[in-house]
């Protein structure tokens, strides 16, 4: 029981040193947002709807809360993704505009 805990801890302390979104395809994330998130964003902020992800006073300030938000928003629009391609969004959108470590 002991061990079983300790390998726990080793595993959290692992996966949360490692880069965010590590499992996370970048391109194929693109590919789902620019499909189900991109128009509706648009409408909220003009141009591309990236200013969205890059204005000053964004909302999302931690790689754990853009794996929420990108759940949320994918609920909210019943985008129908599993949670890879919700991985796969949030990567595509870290990697290209909030740049967590
Ligand atoms: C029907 C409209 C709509 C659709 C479709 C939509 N969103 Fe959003 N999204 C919003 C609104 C509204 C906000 C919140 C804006 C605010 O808080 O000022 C938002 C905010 C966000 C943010 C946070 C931006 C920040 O402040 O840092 C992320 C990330 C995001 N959406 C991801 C997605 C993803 C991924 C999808 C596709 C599955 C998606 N959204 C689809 C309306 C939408």
């Amino acid at each position: 029981m002991k061990s079983i805990l300790a390998a726990l801890l080793a595993l959290a302390s692992l996966s949360a040193s490692a880069a965010p979104f590590a499992r996370g395809d970048a391109a194929a994330g693109k590919k789902l947002h620019d499909e189900k998130c991109v128009a509706c964003h648009q409408r909220l902020v003009g141009g591309d709807g990236s200013d969205l992800y890059t204005r000053i006073d964004r909302k999302i300030e931690t790689p754990q809360a853009l794996r929420q938000r990108v759940a949320a928003c994918s609920a909210q629009v019943d985008a129908g993704w599993f949670p890879e391609e919700e991985e796969h969004a949030a990567a595509y959108l870290n990697s290209r505009f909030y740049k967590f470590k």
